[in-house]
């Protein structure tokens, strides 16, 4: 493919309802970060957007949580994410908002031209209504049954346990969120955007163009979604919060959330442009443009299904990937704000960037980590032990160590000078270093360029764990030692040494471009101790042996990581088992969890056949031990009188293995084997989940092995 003419990446809005967690970061931040810096270092033309997605039932629950306006939410939250963002070096060349008059203005031009069209479907349905309220409820105002998977806090429009898109009328046993009561149903009218007429387009754009440059997890939900068959979507809802249907006959209607988020990638854009003087148009609506958006596992419906169908009426281009992550998990769990299993950006900045001196580096370390651990094709955990790992073993013992050695013995050996190179003695091993240096540069360019950021990032640390190799192999401080008899090294000596640091200066300057898309503090601190100018880290650059002048003098190295200790791990592990225990204790005196609770209660009717399936006896527990890398988990040996099983169970931030070996427990003993952890686990052990969210065992004092029933 050409290089197109410019590109417009765009990372999904942040609802501004409260803080966002490091796997945001690592799904749609930071990705598009890497790319859209790479893509400056190219020269490209280049835009970046975000900014606030401040509308949606999000924004009126968490104001109703906070006891305050949603104006004031948004204004609270946006603030937030916006220097969160920025102090994690996210490279935005805007971060609007969808409040502003010109994204109001801007979805509602949208709206009217495809209105206008004949785009969109008028229909009269029943929707669910909160008597007590006096209001319709949007879908995140209903919980009830998940009818996949049974979970019973799903919400109307999606189960966040099983990710199943859903719609209020399949949930089991609705309630509303307001006022606890089952609600009622009442005729409404709504403007629809007939998906299923544009069934045909979305199978030829995405199912037969796209199919070999779409990542699978992206191509497979889409197929799913249209083989399934699409239905007519309602663009608009009955709340007062959010950008006013233009129509008269629409009084009291808004747009739905998912109808103006995404058009607020137009209005940054638009915006941009007034800021910096540029027309905003080419970046929508020439086929030059190459449009990115970034996006988690979560928005792909909306992105390659719903938005496409929308820029598409409306004339727009039409995106040329939509590179969408999956989940990080977090120790052992799903990372989750409310439940407070998560580390926010603002947690983090506050303990390891604000704190220290140098904080930046804590900055790249994490932007280092969520790199390798990034969650590309399929759900990845986060843990501290694996932070740990990754920062001292790797940026500091592999990076940092070959930078910081090159820069002592340039300054020891060579008096702090870029020392020369002498052909007459250049050996294979230093030709096979800038071959090296080629080789990766091409292989990042390829990786980047395909959205791997994963395998770009493993190149540059092989670069310089090659870097380390060529220095060890050299020995330049052994060569030192050979004198001559005024006590210097030898002129052939001399010469080896400057040939080695020449080749390692050279080296470090690629390295500082090289990892400057993704760790773009470091490769800044690199130009400083280089005394070069942030242009050396153009990419045209790379590959180059000439970076760094003969002669030229150098800073002194300055520490570019540190490592971790294991007491900031056991500190930052035990923070989280408090945090989340202090949101389940709050979540239980939190009326709509208590809602939540209620429907607990009430799962659907079975027949006595369904329960008389499960096998349920009684057994002692005789051994425990906690579950490494897994923060919930224990592993327990149950005597089940004629047999032994190894179950692993969730109940560690509830109880110390050494205080329940000789407890009675009720275990379902036909439960297929699962593995956790690599532990298979043979069984269940039967909890009591109290209000508060503790975990209460059911016992029974009847010899071991009896059938419970
Ligand atoms: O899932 C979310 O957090 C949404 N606020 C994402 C919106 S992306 C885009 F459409 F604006
Ligand atoms: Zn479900």
């Amino acid at each position: 493919m050409n290089t197109p003419k410019r590109y417009l990446i765009t990372s999904a809005l942040p609802y501004a309802n409260g803080p966002k967690h490091i796997g945001h970061l690592a799904g749609a931040y930071l990705p598009a970060d890497i790319y859209t810096r790479y893509l400056r270092a190219q020269k490209r033309e280049v835009v970046f957007v975000c900014g606030s997605d401040e509308h949606g039932a999000a924004i009126t629950i968490q104001a109703i949580k906070e006891k305050t306006t949603p104006k004031e939410i948004v204004d609270k939250y946006h603030a937030l994410l916006e220097s969160n963002m920025k102090d994690l070096g996210i490279s935005f060349d805007i971060y609007h908002r969808t409040s502003s008059p010109i994204h109001h203005e801007t979805a509602q031009e949208f709206f009217t031209k495809l209105n206008n069209n004949g785009d969109l479907e008028i229909k009269e349905s029943e929707q669910y209504f909160d008597e007590a309220n006096n209001t319709f409820l949007a879908d995140r105002y209903i919980i009830g049954t998940c009818p996949i998977c049974s979970s019973d806090n799903a919400y109307g429009d999606q189960c966040e346990k099983c990710g199943a898109s859903l719609s209020p009328e399949q949930l089991i046993n609705p309630k509303s969120t307001l006022s606890g009561n089952t609600p009622s149903k009442k005729k409404t009218t709504h403007w629809y955007l007939p998906l299923n007429k544009h069934e045909d387009f979305l199978r030829e754009w995405i199912l037969e163009s796209h199919q070999a440059d779409w990542k699978t997890n992206v191509l497979g939900q889409c197929k799913s979604w249209i083989e399934a068959g699409l239905q007519p979507r309602a663009v608009t809802r009955d709340l007062d919060w959010g950008v006013k249907v233009p129509l008269k006959e629409a009084e009291g209607k808004v747009l739905y959330v998912w109808f103006d988020a995404p058009i607020g990638y137009i209005s940054a854009t638009k915006q941009w442009a007034i800021n910096n003087n540029k027309d905003w148009k080419p970046y929508w609506e020439d086929k030059d443009t190459k449009l990115v958006h970034f996006i988690g596992k979560d928005n792909i419906v909306f992105h390659c299904i719903i938005f496409p169908i929308m820029l598409k009426l409306y004339g727009n281009i039409l995106p040329d990937n939509v590179p969408s992550n999956e989940f990080m998990n977090l120790e052992g769990d799903k990372m989750s704000t409310s439940r407070g299993w998560s580390i926010e950006m603002e947690e983090y900045i506050s303990d390891f960037v604000k704190k220290e001196n140098g904080g930046d580096m804590m900055v790249d370390a994490l932007r280092y980590y969520l790199t390798a651990i990034a969650p590309e094709t399929k759900d990845s955990e986060f843990t501290w032990k694996g932070f740990q790992d990754a920062l001292n073993s790797e940026l500091v013992s592999i990076y940092g160590n070959f930078v910081n050695r090159t820069f002592v013995l340039m300054h020891k050996l060579c008096n702090g000078k870029v020392p020369p190179l002498h052909e007459e003695i250049i050996d294979e091993s230093d030709k096979k270093l800038i071959v090296d240096i080629q080789h990766s540069k091409a292989a990042i360019e390829k990786s980047i360029e395909s959205y791997k950021y994963r395998d770009a990032l493993f190149e540059v640390i092989d670069l310089a764990r090659k870097g380390n190799k060529y220095m060890q192999d050299k020995e330049p401080w052994i060569i030192a030692k050979q004198l001559d008899e005024s006590g210097i090294p030898t002129k052939e000596a001399q010469q080896k040494i400057d040939n080695c640091l020449h080749c390692c200066l050279q080296l470090t300057a690629n390295l500082a471009i090289l990892i400057n898309p993704f760790l773009p503090f470091t490769s800044k601190k690199l130009c400083f101790m280089m005394k070069v100018v942030d242009k050396m880290l153009d990419w045209e650059n790379a590959g180059k042996f000439d970076l760094l002048s003969v002669g030229y003098s150098l800073r002194a190295p300055e520490l570019l990581f540190r490592k971790m200790e294991d007491e900031e791990v056991t500190i930052q592990i035990q923070k989280l088992k408090e945090k989340s225990k202090k949101n389940m204790e709050s979540a239980a005196g939190n009326p709509s969890d208590k809602i939540d609770n209620s429907i607990k209660e009430k799962k659907p009717i079975i027949q006595f056949e369904d329960f008389s399936k499960i096998d349920l006896k009684t057994g002692t527990i005789i051994a425990a031990e906690k579950v490494e890398k897994a923060d919930k988990l224990l592993k327990l040996e149950v005597d089940l009188g004629s047999e032994k099983r190894t179950i692993v169970s969730g109940i560690a931030l509830n109880y110390e293995p050494e205080n329940i070996i000789g407890k009675k427990v009720v275990v379902v003993t036909n439960l297929s084997p699962r593995k956790m952890k690599g532990i298979e686990s043979n069984g269940m052990i039967l909890m009591a989940e109290e209000n508060d969210g503790k975990l209460i065992f059911v016992s029974s004092d009847a010899a071991n092995g009896s059938n419970v029933s």
